[in-house]
């Protein structure tokens, strides 16, 4: 049910939004969510020989931008999404990225050890669960992306810093799905939010900011005789 609303409403924000799809489009859109869906399978151990000056490594390999075989990506990975999934897949423009860095070991740090792997495996390959008792010293994928990321955007002072700037929000348009009188009061307005998100309702109900209670010494009448809060006697108690 939920699905389809929202599947729906997607539709119509794209359908809505002046020209979305026109200012950017990707050359191999097809390829990327295809590539998008793929899960990598665990790479256990990685080759140590060649950390202390990986990018001579990987110049001794013959790696350069000709080995880039995907312009562009689009990061939405299983491993993270089968966990949360609230954003639209990243943009990732990989060969601007690897001409600007204009050194592949910036983002490729480490290769499997096995000589047969591709020497700029896939970051999902050595980075999944956000915590592996096996490998503790290799953070999960969602880390290993914001972290490196991030930090160069910081660093260079280009590149989106702020979450918009990389994740479209997977939020549908509102106005379409709240319906509602002109003058309706507070307790229509939350029943009608109700509607959907029963979930979250559930949710708030275990918060502290349900759940808070305590003396109100200043209040006429009921000086220290009584506690006060959202579980006893708020009034927006819904
Ligand atoms: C420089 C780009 C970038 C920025 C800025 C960024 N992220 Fe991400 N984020 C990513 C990438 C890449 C992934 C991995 C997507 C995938 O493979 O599923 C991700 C994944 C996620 C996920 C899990 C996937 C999902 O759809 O829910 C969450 C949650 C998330 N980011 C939250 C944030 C928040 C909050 C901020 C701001 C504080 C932020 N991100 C800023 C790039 C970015
Ligand atoms: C700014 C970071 C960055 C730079 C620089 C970079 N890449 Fe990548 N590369 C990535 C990311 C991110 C992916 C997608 C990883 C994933 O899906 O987990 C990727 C994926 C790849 C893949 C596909 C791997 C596979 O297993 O299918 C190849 C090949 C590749 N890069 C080659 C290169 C080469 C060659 C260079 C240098 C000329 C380079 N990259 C520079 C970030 C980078
Ligand atoms: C062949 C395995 C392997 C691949 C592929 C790999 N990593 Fe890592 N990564 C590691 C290991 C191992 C560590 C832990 C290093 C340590 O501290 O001992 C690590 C650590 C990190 C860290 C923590 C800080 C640091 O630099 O040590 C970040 C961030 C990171 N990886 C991001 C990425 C991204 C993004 C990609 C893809 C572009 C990627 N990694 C590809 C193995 C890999
Ligand atoms: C080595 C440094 C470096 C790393 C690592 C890096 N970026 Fe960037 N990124 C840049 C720079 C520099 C720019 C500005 C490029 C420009 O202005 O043309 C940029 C621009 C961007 C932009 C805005 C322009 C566009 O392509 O739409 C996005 C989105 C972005 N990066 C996403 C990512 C994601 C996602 C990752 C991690 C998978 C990442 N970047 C890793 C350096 C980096
Ligand atoms: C017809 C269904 C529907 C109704 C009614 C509805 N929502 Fe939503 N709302 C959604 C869906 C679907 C999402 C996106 C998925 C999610 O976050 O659960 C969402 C997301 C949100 C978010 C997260 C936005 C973000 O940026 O992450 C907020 C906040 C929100 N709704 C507030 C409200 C409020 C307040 C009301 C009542 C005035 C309301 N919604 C009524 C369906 C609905």
């Amino acid at each position: 049910m939920m699905k389809k609303i929202f599947l729906f409403a997607g539709f119509l924000i794209i359908a809505a939004s002046p020209g979305l799809a026109e200012v950017w489009k990707a050359p191999d859109q097809e390829k990327a969510i295809q590539r998008a869906k793929e899960a990598v399978p665990f790479v256990k151990e990685y080759k140590d020989d060649c950390i202390v000056n990986r990018r001579t490594c990987l110049i001794d390999a013959g790696i350069s931008i000709k080995d880039v075989t995907d312009v562009y990506f689009l990061l939405d990975s299983p491993v993270i999404k089968s966990r949360e999934d609230q954003y639209e897949p990243v943009r990732f423009a990989h060969k601007r990225h690897a001409a600007l860095a204009n050194d592949c070991s910036i983002c490729h740090h480490f290769r499997p050890k096995d000589e047969n792997a591709l020497e700029t495996t896939r970051c999902s390959a050595c980075h999944q669960d956000s915590f592996n008792p096996d490998h503790p010293e290799r953070i999960g994928l969602k880390a290993a992306y914001h972290q490196q990321c991030m930090e160069c955007h910081q660093a260079e002072g280009k590149g989106p810093t702020d979450c918009k700037g990389c994740h479209l929000q997977n939020v549908p348009d509102h106005k379409e799905l709240v319906k509602l009188a002109d003058n309706a009061d507070p307790i229509q307005v939350t029943k009608e939010c109700l509607r959907c998100h029963d979930a979250q309702a559930t949710d708030m109900l275990t918060t502290a900011h349900w759940l808070w209670k305590g003396p109100s010494p200043y209040t006429t009448g009921h000086r220290k005789d009584i506690m006060h809060g959202k579980g006893t006697t708020a009034l927006n108690n819904f």
